[in-house]
């Protein structure tokens, strides 16, 4: 059977570190409250002048290095991403020609907090198919970009950063199982951003009544995680007959650390089999989940079961099995 495997992960933080005392400066907050309430510490800020191009082209030249690949054996790319580098044309297309992967086609995907695990399971249908043999799945947000330095509910939450992943096919019992995916477009209300789109387009008054920025409701969005993220993960677990034990690591979107303990409770992983970093990045959105593969990559066997999950705008969420190849 033919399935895609990780065969190699980048990542790319920028070097400026926000920290908490550094928004005790900006907004009515303490370090005390933002690690209670979400573990976080600190976040990467990319700064002006750079695009989310810029840090996936780096993450995607680091899994490229180190698999010893050249970019033209590379057939898709696809960026996840809420922040692209422009509205159009897609942020892939810009990635694939610096990085010099020219026979690739590629696109940019857009599902909140979910993009990463989305398109690393539309890449990965591509190559089982045959359609595709090598792909380029990169996930990277400037947050920073679209985040309102006067709002305290959300700015203490968010980060800049990429991660990449490298997929190639093989028939051994590893790679991408499987995976469950939902949506709920009700969820809307609670996660997104008002002005930028089509409906809103940019004006005078949008800048004004600063509507360029992510607005959320913290609370809704924080109990829908929870349950979906756990229920999604225990469906995929039960289809397969997979219980905590055969887990090697549960692998949860970094949006609160409180969100990620009560996820994994659910499930029954202790945290030493949850992969977590939140604490150095805050919520990079597209950019969590590589970057947990990323960090824990030395602590990682060829056989290992993961389970992925996330949750996002839209409402979006997840889970997919992963069995690591190398
Ligand atoms: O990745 C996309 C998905 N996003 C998420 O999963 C995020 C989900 N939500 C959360 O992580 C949490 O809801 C937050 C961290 C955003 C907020 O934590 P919370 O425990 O749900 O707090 P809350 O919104 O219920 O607010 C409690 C209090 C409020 O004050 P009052 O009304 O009780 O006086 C807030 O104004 O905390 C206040 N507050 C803050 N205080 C100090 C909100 N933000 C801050 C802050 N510093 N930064």
């Amino acid at each position: 059977m033919r399935r895609a495997v990780i065969t190699a992960v980048g990542a790319y933080l920028p070097e400026k570190r926000l920290t908490n005392a550094d928004l005790e400066k900006l907004v009515e907050t303490s370090d005390e409250w933002i690690v209670e309430r979400t573990g976080i510490r600190e976040r990467r800020i990319l700064g002006r002048g750079k695009g989310s191009a810029y840090m996936a082209i780096k993450a995607a030249e680091e899994a490229l290095r180190k698999r010893g690949l050249p970019a033209e054996e590379i057939d898709l790319v696809i960026v996840a991403t809420v922040t692209p580098e422009h509205p159009f044309p897609a942020t892939a297309n810009i990635v694939a020609n610096a990085i010099g992967a020219h026979r690739a086609w590629g696109f940019d995907l857009e599902a909140a907090c979910s993009s990463f695990l989305y398109g690393l399971s539309i890449a990965a249908d591509s190559i089982a198919a045959g359609r595709v043999e090598r792909a380029l799945v990169i996930g990277s947000d400037k947050m920073s970009s679209i985040i309102d330095y006067r709002d305290r509910a959300t700015c203490v939450l968010f980060g800049d950063g990429a991660g990449a992943v490298l997929l190639e096919p093989t028939t051994e019992d590893v790679g991408v199982m499987d995976y469950l995916h939902q949506a709920d477009g009700s969820g809307c209300a609670y996660l997104h951003m008002k002005a930028g789109g089509s409906v809103l387009p940019p004006s005078v008054r949008t800048v004004r009544e600063r509507l360029h920025y992510v607005y959320q409701e913290g609370r809704q969005v924080f109990k829908h995680a929870v349950v979906q993220m756990a229920a999604v993960s225990e469906a995929l677990m039960q289809k397969h007959g997979l219980t905590a034990e055969d887990i090697a690591f549960f692998v949860p979107h970094q949006a609160n650390r409180r969100i990620i303990e009560a996820a994994a409770e659910r499930l029954r992983f202790p945290m030493e089999k949850v992969m977590i970093n939140i604490e150095r990045y805050g919520n990079t959105t597209s950019a969590t989940l590589p970057l947990c593969l990323y960090d824990y990559e030395s602590q990682l066997k060829k056989g290992d079961n993961l389970i992925l999950a996330t949750f996002g705008g839209g409402f979006t969420w997840g889970a997919l099995w992963l069995r690591w190849g190398y």
